[in-house]
């Protein structure tokens, strides 16, 4: 009787183990087969029986009833995954046809920018491994990316950044005016310049140097910065500010004049590429310091505290590789608390924060 019972219980458990396998598969695991359109013309092409109809595939599918199918692609076609694009089948085709392999197209289309992906189609096959990953790659420049990458020991993230800094080509050359010069993360180096006549409609004075002029906005950080430093015992001064394209023009000649060109262009900006045309850059200097620079020790304290007010220490000296301009502890850009916070925590200079994080790829 025990044992019968026994039995009934390991039979029923059974069945219900059963019952629920059935029920996983139809919740979980969806029958594929493709749609009937998609097999009358598969009948009609001769190719129903070379398909795997037990493996289904969206993108084989879609270039069929959509009128995009190649034969010479019928087994690659089930190897690429379906992306929800516009484009998606020309993509793909394109790709194919400038023999791109099936994990190839993969990987761009799961990675790359809609931009970079239209340019792929405009370019000759480009091996992309190690780029693919890369969130400010611009395919346009693989080329340049490689050869930077055989003369410098840099990573290919790296490469990539600094390519597109510019710093493959010589300082002020390839130059670009900016379009944005209002927008107060307008990014201004040796590669980018200001228009001759941009002069910032909001500029006021600062009010311990009258003299000095910055945008409203950030006047009013660079005010409570001052307020916070000297709460900390930390008096500090400007001794420049806002400088038009003609003030700056006077000082780099003279600077020219007095040192030579190559020697200036290691401190001083050419008139139209210097970040005081803007109105968002401040020079200061500590109060009773005869240097008329910031102290070490002030410089220390305005680098960790800068951030908060929204500014950035913009030349640095592990980064004068990348800027062009030997180091200066005493200028400050505003970019706003957000931005400079991302910035100096990262240790990057705002020309690579600017490729890595604003610029459209
Ligand atoms: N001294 C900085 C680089 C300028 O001239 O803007
Ligand atoms: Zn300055």
């Amino acid at each position: 009787m025990k044992i019968k019972i026994n039995f009934l219980k390991i039979l029923l458990i059974a069945i219900l183990l059963c019952g629920f396998a059935f029920i996983a598969k139809k919740l979980f695991i969806t029958e594929s087969s493709y749609n009937n359109d998609a097999i009358a013309i598969m009948k009609e092409l001769n190719i129903y029986d070379k398909v795997d109809q037990n493996k289904y595939s969206k993108t084989l599918e879609e270039m069929l009833i959509n009128n995009s199918f190649n034969s010479k692609y019928v087994d690659v076609y089930t190897e690429i995954n379906f992306v929800n694009k516009s484009n998606f089948l020309n993509v793909v085709n394109t790709l194919l046809e400038k023999e791109y392999s099936a994990s190839e197209i993969n990987m761009i289309l799961a990675n790359l920018s809609d931009n970079n992906i239209d340019n792929l189609l405009e370019l000759e096959y480009l091996s992309l491994e190690d780029f693919y990953l890369i969130k400010n790659l611009n395919v346009l420049k693989i080329n340049e990316y490689n050869q930077y990458k055989k003369e410098n020991s840099v990573t290919t993230e790296e490469a990539v950044t600094q390519v597109n800094i510019g710093l493959n080509n010589k300082y002020y050359t390839n130059i670009i005016e900016v379009e944005n010069p209002d927008d107060l993360l307008v990014l201004v180096n040796k590669y980018r310049a200001l228009p001759a006549d941009y002069i910032p409609e909001d500029l006021v004075s600062l009010s311990n140097g009258s003299q000095f002029q910055l945008r409203r906005v950030a006047a009013e950080a660079y005010e409570k910065l001052i307020d916070y430093a000297s709460d900390n015992g930390i008096e500090v001064l400007p001794f420049s500010g806002y400088r038009s394209y003609n003030t700056q023009k006077v000082i780099y000649n003279n600077h020219v004049n007095n040192n030579g060109r190559d020697r200036a262009d290691t401190y001083s900006a050419r008139p139209g590429h210097s970040e005081h045309q803007l109105g968002l850059a401040v020079d200061i200097r500590s109060k009773d310091y005869e240097l008329k620079r910031l102290t070490p020790d002030d410089a220390k304290w305005i680098n960790e505290n800068c951030s908060q007010f929204g500014f950035i220490v913009r030349y640095t000296k592990e980064d004068e590789f990348i800027t062009g301009y030997m180091e200066e502890t005493w200028h400050l850009r505003y970019v706003g608390i957000e931005v400079a916070k991302k910035v100096m925590d990262l240790g990057i200079t705002y020309d690579e924060y600017y490729d890595l994080y604003i610029e459209k790829h």
